[in-house]
């Protein structure tokens, strides 16, 4: 049966892509909603067991680094939406290394503007390319000041440079083509079926199992917070709102200091696990800085506020203990994803620390 818009929304195995995969398939049965993944490392379709069986979802298994099979996905499903998400997202990742980030971030994203230009070329009424990036593609702030829609592009890690790079091609298309492209850039995310690697899952994990919270450097740097269903909300306004040719900043307005945020961790993980005060703290070591770290990210998102009427909630310790919970109550999901390459990896990525 054909549905009053088919979209694909590429990377919905992972953390982000899952909430919004949901998200639409539950809020819009009238939408087809076809999600491509490749699942690698971070895919993983167990995020989505409550969806996958709904008349209006489908999944395709598919590298958007291979050019035929974006060609063949796109004149399968005549697209009417793209809303993009697949990347390779581990900073540390991109240090160690960085040609999956090219591939993947670069080339995957012209290969799907490519497609999208194919099967568009006579009809752009209606159609939308909405590119999901990061707020890293800024560089990094000193003390003072926010990233705004204007801010110069200044990315300093191979991850941030390539998702700088397909930034650039996805407007260069817009404004060369006339593809109806949408950019946002968002701050950090946090929030279930967060892959633990990233800080927050990997310090739930750890405290949980008494191993060393590793914190990179004296712990100084900021990050800005955000729940991933705030996120998934402003792209779900983006997607239907937003202007073709514009950018969106998203941020929680919640800036962070890494150990601040950790002690906070430690203390929620204590009450949550029966333990005394100061146990999970003890359990804090710093380590070697990560090379080039950014000092700071803080994103104005008054734009998104004004004129799409979006606002985060303000309360991160509730986001953080919902976070908790989820963890500790989807042990299953942890053990699963914390094995084979994970923690290859992780041994890797720590050794020498
Ligand atoms: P993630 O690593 O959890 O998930 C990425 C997904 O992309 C996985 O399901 C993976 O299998 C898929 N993928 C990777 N390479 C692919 C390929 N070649 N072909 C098809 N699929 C592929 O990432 P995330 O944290 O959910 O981030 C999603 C998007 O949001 C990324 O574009 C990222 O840059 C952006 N973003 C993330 C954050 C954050 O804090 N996590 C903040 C701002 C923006
Ligand atoms: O700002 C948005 C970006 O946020 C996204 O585009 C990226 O996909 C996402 O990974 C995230 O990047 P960060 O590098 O900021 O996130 P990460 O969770 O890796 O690290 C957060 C901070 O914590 C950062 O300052 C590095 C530090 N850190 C991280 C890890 C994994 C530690 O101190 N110890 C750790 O073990």
């Amino acid at each position: 049966m054909k549905t009053e818009k088919t979209i694909l929304i590429t990377g919905g195995a992972g953390f982000i892509g899952s909430h919004v995969v949901r998200r639409f398939v539950n809020k819009y049965p009238q939408y087809t909603i076809v999600n491509g993944d490749k699942l690698t490392y971070a895919g993983n379709l167990e995020n989505l067991t409550d969806i996958e069986s709904a008349p209006n979802y489908v999944f395709e298994k598919i590298d958007i680094v291979d050019k035929n099979a974006v060609t063949g996905l796109f004149i399968k499903y005549n697209f009417d939406g793209v809303i993009h998400l697949a990347a390779e997202s581990h900073v540390d990742r991109s240090i160690s290394a960085p040609d999956d980030f090219v591939f993947t971030n670069i080339i995957g994203t012209v290969n799907l503007l490519n497609a999208s230009l194919h099967i568009w070329k006579e009809n752009k009424e209606g159609k939308k390319f909405y590119h999901i990036s990061t707020d890293e593609v800024f560089g990094s702030l000193g003390k003072e000041g926010k990233f705004t829609e204007t801010t110069a592009y200044d990315p300093r890690s191979p991850y941030s440079a390539s998702k700088a790079s397909s930034d650039h091609l996805v407007r260069a298309y817009g404004h060369t083509f006339g593809i109806p492209v949408v950019v946002s850039n968002c701050s950090n995310n946090y929030g279930p079926n967060q892959f633990p690697e990233k800080l927050i899952p990997l310090a739930i994990n750890n405290i949980k199992n008494n191993k060393p919270i590793p914190v990179y450097g004296k712990g100084e740097n900021i990050r800005d917070w955000l729940y991933v269903g705030d996120h998934v909300e402003a792209i779900d306004l983006i997607f239907h709102m937003g202007k073709p040719g514009e950018t969106y900043n998203i941020g929680g307005n919640n800036e962070w200091k890494n150990i601040d945020l950790i002690k906070l961790l430690c203390r929620i993980m204590d009450k949550k696990l029966g333990r005394p005060e100061g146990t999970s703290e003890k359990l804090i070591t710093y380590v070697k800085d990560r090379p080039g770290h950014d000092l700071r990210y803080a994103i104005d998102s008054s734009k998104l506020q004004k004129e799409l009427g979006w606002k985060p909630i303000p309360d991160f310790a509730a986001g953080l203990e919902l976070t908790v919970d989820w963890y500790l109550s989807n042990t299953l999901w942890l053990e699963r994803v914390i094995s084979g390459e994970y923690e290859k990896y992780y041994e890797n990525m720590y050794a020498g620390r």
